[in-house]
């Protein structure tokens, strides 16, 4: 397994982080996926759909105080970062959409949900499965992973060799997507063949990771 290296949290968290009940069932949920994707279904995806087209409407208002703060320090202290095409997958109403486009300025943002999807601003949109990503393989630098499930094989194939994979969840170990990174890692190592390291941090409530092909620098 790949070096994971955890960098100090420099924003804090202020108290009355939310409590998810649904937690522990999603992460059950998420970390099958990550180990084993082909056990995605079309009812898991017809399931994810009807939860998220009730929480279009409030998600904003609900749930955007907080998201963006693990995002913004990973793409303040996980750099450096490679020029080109970034896959925004799973950017749901875009809350996070204009923070990656000022690192990647061409950002294709992809999401199952159109309720979500369609109240995003960003300017490429694709309605779209993770697990069957629109895009060629090697064609991305970066593919950020927000609270999504993760599809390590689709990663791999879109990423250049020198891409880049930002991880983020929002509510750190109590987000119902959260998958600890060494799953992450080692996801995208069996998924690719090869090593891989990780820079990590907490952030707010939140954690991120950033993942590269090779060993840690
Ligand atoms: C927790 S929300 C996160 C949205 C956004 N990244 C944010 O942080 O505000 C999860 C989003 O992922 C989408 N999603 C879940 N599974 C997906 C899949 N297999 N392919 C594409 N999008 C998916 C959902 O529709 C939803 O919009």
């Amino acid at each position: 397994m790949g070096q994971i290296t955890e960098l100090t949290q420099v924003v804090p968290a202020d108290p009355g982080k939310p409590v998810r009940p649904e937690a522990a069932s999603s992460q059950r949920t998420s970390r099958e996926l990550a180990e084993h994707p082909d056990t995605w279904s079309h009812e898991q995806a017809d399931e994810v759909v009807r939860r998220y087209t009730e929480l279009a409407p409030v998600w904003d208002g609900d749930r955007g105080g907080y998201r963006s703060v693990p995002l913004a320090d990973a793409l303040q202290r996980g750099g450096p970062w490679p020029d080109g095409l970034c896959l925004e997958v799973g950017c749901g109403t875009g809350l996070l959409s204009a923070l990656i486009q000022d690192v990647w300025p061409k950002v294709i943002s992809l999401d199952l949900t159109w309720a979500m999807l369609s109240r995003s601003p960003a300017a490429w949109r694709v309605l779209g499965d993770a697990s069957q990503l629109p895009a060629g393989d090697a064609s991305a630098q970066a593919v950020v992973l927000a609270d999504v499930p993760l599809f390590a094989d689709e990663v791999v194939r879109t990423l250049t060799p020198d891409g880049v994979v930002v991880w983020s969840n929002a509510l750190g170990e109590d987000a119902p997507h959260h998958v600890p990174i060494e799953t992450v890692l080692g996801a995208l190592e069996k998924a690719s063949r090869e090593d891989w390291s990780a820079v990590m941090s907490h952030a707010g409530w939140g954690l991120w990771a950033v993942l590269r092909r090779g060993e840690a620098a």
